[in-house]
């Protein structure tokens, strides 16, 4: 069995070379469901290299066995969503096609941000598709071909490979679950190709890890002392959201870790951050720690410094000696 990958395990970017045992151009397929068209993907195209974006975990598992079954060395799956791997781990022009089949609309107004065709991630897909690549998309809602074409014909790095906004026929087509179920109900669907052309887009560079956030601090309480003047709490820092849901002690080593949810634009972490003592009595390091592969974002520092601002907030005598923070 492969090792599992997901978006804090893998290098950003991504490193092609470790991932696949052949070079080959890269296909992308967003939201694989069950994976039957991802590994009809990874075994009628050989020469490619396949890789597989899903937020469901039992997505993943579906397709990682599946994949695994036929010894498909050139298909990775990857749990992550579409944004953060668009953000964090493909880089400018590094992608030949992109599939995309059916979507979740996600049309209710509160739930909008999470509707994947929207103008931001569009100028992502366009900015990482290699010259010439093209970008697939089918979907069996009528509001959403629409918004889609609105996008799509306002997108200068994109033109319409097909001669009309889109087609109810793709013929020789392997039809996806969705797709299958959308047949059955009597609706077809709409399919959009387009090619990326020769106009030059703006590429946002790939989101790297920073150095590891940490800071000192001084303090006349103790971890345990800390711990029990703790309350949840939830800050906005701009557009990074940090929760620092729960803390524990360990008053035998004079340490603490407080649970934290740092959502940034592109990426989502859950992990710990730990405050341990440094050799001088009454001094501590907050520092952020691997659980769940977190990774050091701008995010984890604001975080890393949140538990050390509210640590030094608590008695009056304490104090941040020094920050080795970002931001
Ligand atoms: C309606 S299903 C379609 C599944 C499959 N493509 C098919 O045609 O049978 C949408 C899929 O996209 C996944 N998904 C939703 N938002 C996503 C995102 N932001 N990034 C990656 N996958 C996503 C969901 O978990 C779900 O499996």
């Amino acid at each position: 069995m492969l090792r599992k990958l997901n978006y804090l395990n893998v290098s950003w970017p991504l490193d092609f070379t470790s991932l696949f045992p052949e070079q080959g151009p890269l296909l992308v397929e967003i939201g694989f469901g069950n994976g039957d068209y991802l590994v009809n993907l990874a075994r009628t195209r050989r020469e490619a290299n396949v890789i597989g974006l899903e937020i469901s975990s039992q997505a993943m598992d579906k397709a990682e066995r599946k994949i695994d079954k036929l010894g498909l060395r050139n298909a990775r799956p990857i749990h992550s969503t579409a944004e953060t791997a668009l953000a964090h781990l493909l880089p400018p022009e590094s992608v030949s096609e992109f599939h995309i089949n059916f979507p979740d609309p996600w049309f209710k107004k509160k739930h909008s941000r999470r509707r994947l065709i929207k103008r931001e991630t569009v100028d992502m897909l366009t900015s990482r598709m290699a010259r010439g690549g093209t970008l697939l998309l089918a979907t069996d809602i009528l509001a959403y071909a629409e918004l889609a074409h609105e996008i799509f014909s306002d997108s200068p790095g994109l033109s319409n490979a097909l001669g009309t906004p889109w087609t109810r026929d793709l013929p020789g087509r392997f039809r996806s679950k969705y797709e299958s179920k959308a047949y059955r109900e009597g609706r077809g669907a709409a399919f959009f190709l387009y090619k990326r052309n020769t106009t030059p887009v703006p590429h946002p560079a790939i989101i790297k890890e920073l150095d590891m956030p940490h800071l000192f601090l001084r303090s006349p309480l103790d971890a345990a002392a800390l711990v029990e003047r703790f309350e949840t709490s939830r800050r906005a820092d701009g557009d990074i959201h940090i929760a620092l849901l729960r803390a524990y002690a360990d008053p035998r080593r004079d340490a603490a870790v407080f649970e934290a949810v740092v959502q940034e634009p592109t990426i989502d972490q859950h992990t710990m951050i730990s405050l341990t003592p440094r050799q001088k009595p009454g001094e501590y390091m907050v520092k952020m720690t691997s659980v769940g592969h977190a990774r050091p974002t701008l995010g984890m520092h604001r975080a890393v410094a949140a538990v050390g601002d509210w640590a030094a907030a608590q008695h009056d005598e304490a104090r941040v000696l020094e920050r080795k923070l970002r931001g």
